[in-house]
């Protein structure tokens, strides 16, 4: 028997290891995705999985894969769950568990594991793509199964069966890093009368410490896609990482929420997301220009779809494709530059032109001129509100009743 374990080198996957081995008499092929969270989190990856039983180890680089394949797509659609949260770890699931199952064809496993919670979205998120992918391979989720449901109860676990292990028994806050973002939950978050005290933030400079001076940054657009930041082209991967270090310095990119879970609780979750907060201003600024009212009123569904679809971790689906496709074909005409200005935590496009703009000083001046014909519009208005007029002349002649 062989599993291949989502594996992170943080106290929880490191008693998994042996856990899977005593009850499941298996041999476990630790996989570590690296999504973009930081070479502190990989430092040593390895080691500590074999440290902790694991016969195998693969880390694999997924940065370039996740901007281009997963990020960009999604940034198309503008999705944003519950009007703040830009999804930055339901994002990172899907790849994830792609990677996963590649890694168990390639050792002939019979099962996957992973080391999310039974109280969350990410159990879901996984196994909704694995459901997807791998529907002959078992899953298996220890936290649903054991009674190891503390920090200590871990360290005894390891301690007792001589794994070595650098974590601490006291960890406030659970964390989840990568390239697009970093989330925080835990700790005195999880009374929402609580502000988020400093030590939160990871990531970001606090807006009340950020310069004092503005900076300005120019991005470049083509069909929906971020190409270039102060005229570098760059690739997905380099835009975020270069605009992540842009913002993340004038504090852009914070959010504080109270969450519906897919589980059907409430969380409240703290998140950094600086370089992405100005890609969806960039975006949002050449949307602006170049889509129509029932456009944008279109995509704004679609935001709401993706945004939806994406949280509760329905990836590999015939409805995120056929969303996407939508929201495709929205992102021709987005192409343009946008100036925008940060500023103690704000992100805001303060010039933006396209070659596909409708907007036209010439036809939004109030001067004579040729298309808009300002007698045009008193007919408009007469039919636009007859369904009103139909109504009040029925109510003051008391209708035909
Ligand atoms: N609440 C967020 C979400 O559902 C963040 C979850 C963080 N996950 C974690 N394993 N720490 O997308
Ligand atoms: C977990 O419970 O494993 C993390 C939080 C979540 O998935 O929502």
């Amino acid at each position: 028997n062989k599993v291949v374990l989502a594996y992170s080198g943080g106290l929880d996957t490191s008693a998994i290891v042996p856990w899977l081995k005593e009850h499941y008499d298996c041999d476990v092929v630790a996989f570590v995705a690296d999504v973009g969270q930081g070479a502190e989190e990989l430092a040593g990856v390895e080691e500590k999985a074999k440290a902790s039983g694991a016969s195998e180890c693969y880390v694999v680089d997924l940065k370039e894969e996740f901007a281009r394949a997963y990020i960009y797509p999604t940034l198309k659609t503008g999705a944003v769950y519950e009007g703040t949260y830009l999804l930055g770890t339901a994002m990172a699931r899907p790849i994830i568990a792609k990677a996963q199952v590649e890694i168990a064809r390639k050792v002939g496993a019979d099962a996957l594991a992973h080391g999310c919670t039974g109280k969350g979205n990410d159990q879901v998120r996984f196994e909704s793509c694995y459901a997807a992918l791998a529907p002959d391979l078992t899953v298996i989720a220890p936290w649903r199964e054991w009674q190891l449901d503390s920090r200590e109860s871990l360290l005894n676990y390891l301690a007792e069966r001589d794994i070595p292990c650098s974590a601490s028994a006291t960890k406030i806050y659970s964390r989840d890093a990568n390239a697009w973002h970093i989330s925080h939950e835990g700790g005195e978050l999880e009374d929402p009368w609580n502000e988020p005290s400093a030590q939160v933030w990871t990531l970001t400079n606090s807006p009340e410490q950020a310069p004092d001076e503005p900076e300005y940054l120019s991005v470049t657009l083509e069909k929906g896609e971020i190409t270039a930041v102060n005229g570098a082209s760059l690739s997905p991967l380099g835009c975020l990482e270069t605009l992540n270090q842009l913002a993340a310095k004038h504090g852009v990119g914070r959010v504080d929420i109270v969450e519906n879970r897919l589980v059907g609780m409430k969380s409240r979750g703290c998140y950094e997301t600086p370089g992405g907060t100005v890609m969806m201003a960039a975006l949002q600024a050449i949307d602006e220009l170049v889509l129509d009212k029932a456009s944008r009123s279109w995509k704004s569904q679609l935001s709401e779809q993706f945004a939806q679809l994406l949280y509760d971790g329905r990836w590999f689906t015939p409805l995120k494709q056929s969303v996407l496709a939508a929201a495709e074909a929205l992102a021709e005409k987005a192409t343009g530059e946008v100036v925008l200005k940060l500023y103690k935590g704000q992100a805001t496009a303060v010039k933006k032109r396209s070659p596909y703009s409708l907007y036209s000083e010439d036809f939004a001046t109030f001067g004579a001129d040729e298309v808009y014909n300002q007698q045009h519009a008193e007919g408009f208005i007469r039919l636009f509100s007859l369904p009103s007029r139909i109504a009040a002349l029925q109510q003051q002649g008391g209708g035909d009743g």
